[in-house]
């Protein structure tokens, strides 16, 4: 990264006005002088972890790219082929470990990264052989960022981490230049039993330690590689099912450590859309195909699983979220 160039485009969260860099003290300072931001290890930072913490943890820890499967997720879940990014600029909004930055920085993408937590030193390492890709550790609430200067935004498995969900999209949707795209996914809300089951679960897990919380995710790896258990027992207790053991223990924490993760509908995600000025909205299937998961998946029997939308943004659409 080259991190003058994107300290010469970083502005003030509220007003918009360019920021100021001090290279004496490594410090963002608005116009009336106050420090607003750091640049620590390469990385202008604007928050700390906070309560995503355990995301911080996670990926940092866990090695869960592999360059196929997650070109393929990026298409699926934004309903962009990467090969259509050459040239175009990207915010990846919660970027984690860096994954999906990777894709588009390798489509010829200009990125910006941004993640609440330290999982941006995980996925600066990840992308360091992308000049094009440069991250930021900030609040998508508050993103020091020129409004509408992207022309393709995405968050993948974000906003519904947030106290609240509609703030980060509303927020995020104003970074969308007009004819731009934008992609969302946000977990499904499951049948009421599901919900009941999950909510009282998680009461205690987001409260354990992640000394213990972390072994017992191996537990739900071992149940996840195990055939028929991983496509049952599953839809009771959420643990993951990917082919690979490490995605597997991931997954099953980053489902049951987050403080915060909010259920939503379709019609909801549509709503939030229409509201925010985006039209040609499109709802995007799920990645897996097969009749018996589009059957569960459309009863909303499928924990985990998420509601997809894509739309462009119109040309009179409001600026700031
Ligand atoms: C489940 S991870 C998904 C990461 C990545 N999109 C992926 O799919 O690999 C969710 C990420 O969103 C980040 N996040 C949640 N709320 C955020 C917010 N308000 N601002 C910035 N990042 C946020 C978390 O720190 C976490 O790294």
């Amino acid at each position: 990264m080259n991190p003058p160039d994107l300290l010469s485009e970083l502005r003030h969260p509220v007003d918009g006005s360019p920021l100021k860099w001090n290279a004496e003290h490594g410090t963002l300072v608005a116009s009336d002088g106050q420090v607003i931001g750091r640049l620590v290890d390469g990385i202008p930072r604007f928050v700390s972890d906070e309560h995503l913490e355990s995301f911080g943890d996670q990926w940092n820890r866990y090695d869960v790219a592999h360059d196929d499967e997650d070109r393929a997720t990026f298409e699926a879940k934004t309903g962009v082929c990467p090969d259509d990014l050459a040239g175009q600029r990207v915010l990846d909004a919660g970027c984690g470990g860096g994954r999906y930055a990777k894709v588009c920085g390798e489509a010829g993408a200009r990125v910006v990264a941004v993640d609440h937590s330290r999982a941006v030193d995980r996925a600066r390492k990840l992308c360091a052989h992308l000049d094009s890709v440069q991250f930021l550790q900030a609040d998508l609430k508050h993103l020091p960022l020129e409004a509408a200067s992207f022309d393709v935004v995405f968050s993948i498995g974000v906003m519904h981490h947030d106290a609240d969900t509609r703030r980060v999209f509303d927020a995020v949707a104003g970074m969308v230049r007009p004819g731009g795209r934008y992609s969302v996914w946000l977990y499904r809300r499951n049948q009421w039993w599901q919900e009941c089951i999950n909510q009282s679960l998680r009461a205690v897990t987001t409260r354990l330690p992640a000394s213990i919380l972390r072994p017992a995710c191996h537990v739900g790896a071992v149940l996840g590689g195990i055939p028929l258990i991983n496509r049952t027992l599953n839809k009771i207790v959420n643990f993951s099912a990917h082919p690979n053991y490490e995605n597997r223990v991931c997954d099953t924490f980053d489902w049951w450590a987050p403080k915060y993760q909010h259920h939503h509908t379709v019609e909801e995600l549509l709503g939030w859309f229409r509201e925010a000025g985006f039209g040609q909205l499109q709802v995007l299937p799920p990645e897996k195909t097969g009749r018996l998961y589009r059957r569960v998946y459309d009863l909303n029997l499928l924990i985990g699983s998420g509601v997809n939308v894509t739309g462009i943004r119109e040309k009179d659409a409001p600026t700031r979220g």
